[in-house]
């Protein structure tokens, strides 16, 4: 899936940037605190509008403090998958019980430094888990290729059953790195500058989709699922 990062379009038309990508498969909705990270974007309120304004699911991404006490009104405001920071959370299992009651998959993600093997085993009450392959704040940085360990291992557990979780990837995914991260495992792509920062975002999705199939196809040679 292709899930167009909104973080990088024209916050004065984000309804516009919505229909630009109307054959994505997630809109990516990046909600920071200047807490969490050390920028400020959108909230709630226009969460609720963008509901509104498209029928693309909504994947919010919650970069703030407290995600105990704010992720689980994104669910009830309509997002199809909720994702917060394993590292702001106090009680995350608890959190995604209240997600996923209000109707809306729940995501857990790591920042680029946080190893995934302490929590594992807490990642069988998530839908999807989220790989920060760029320090999260800002969009248009440099990916992070040393997170595709994570991505491999997490692949790994996925194909032998033992989770069952979307495995998504966000930050520095464009035309020249989407490939290795398919063929390393993700299955869910977030993109904000290769998308918005292009001539026709609609064209660059279709574009970065096609990288992705092939990744994937050769990943799922190596796996032997094909
Ligand atoms: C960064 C955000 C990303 C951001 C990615 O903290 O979580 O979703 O929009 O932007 P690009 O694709 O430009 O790296
Ligand atoms: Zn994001």
């Amino acid at each position: 899936m292709i899930a167009p990062s909104i973080l990088s379009a024209d916050f004065a038309h984000l309804g516009r940037a919505a229909e630009a990508v109307e054959r994505a498969d997630w809109l990516h909705v990046d909600v920071m605190d200047n807490h969490f990270v050390p920028n400020l974007t959108i909230g709630l309120p226009v969460v609720k509008s963008l509901r509104q304004a498209t029928d693309l699911p909504l994947d919010c991404h919650l970069m703030i403090e407290d995600p105990d006490r704010w992720a689980p009104g994104y669910a009830e405001a309509g997002a199809t998958n909720v994702t917060f920071h394993v590292e702001a959370a106090r009680e995350p299992a608890e959190v995604a019980a209240k997600i996923r009651g209000a109707g809306a998959l729940a995501g857990l993600s790591v920042k680029p430094g946080t190893p995934i093997e302490p929590y594992l085993e807490l990642l069988t009450h998530f839908d999807t888990v989220l790989i920060m392959s760029v320090e999260p704040g800002f969009g248009g940085q440099k990916f992070m290729p040393g997170v595709l360990d994570k991505v491999r291992l997490l692949r790994d557990r996925i194909d032998a059953g033992q989770l069952r979780l979307f495995l998504e990837i966000d930050g520095g995914i464009a035309e020249d790195t989407i490939e290795q991260a398919a063929e390393a495992g993700v299955d869910v792509f977030v993109a904000g500058s290769a998308v918005y920062e292009r001539d026709d975002p609609g064209a660059a999705v279709e574009l970065l989709r096609g990288l992705a199939r092939a990744g994937m196809t050769r990943c799922a040679r190596r796996a032997g699922r094909l």
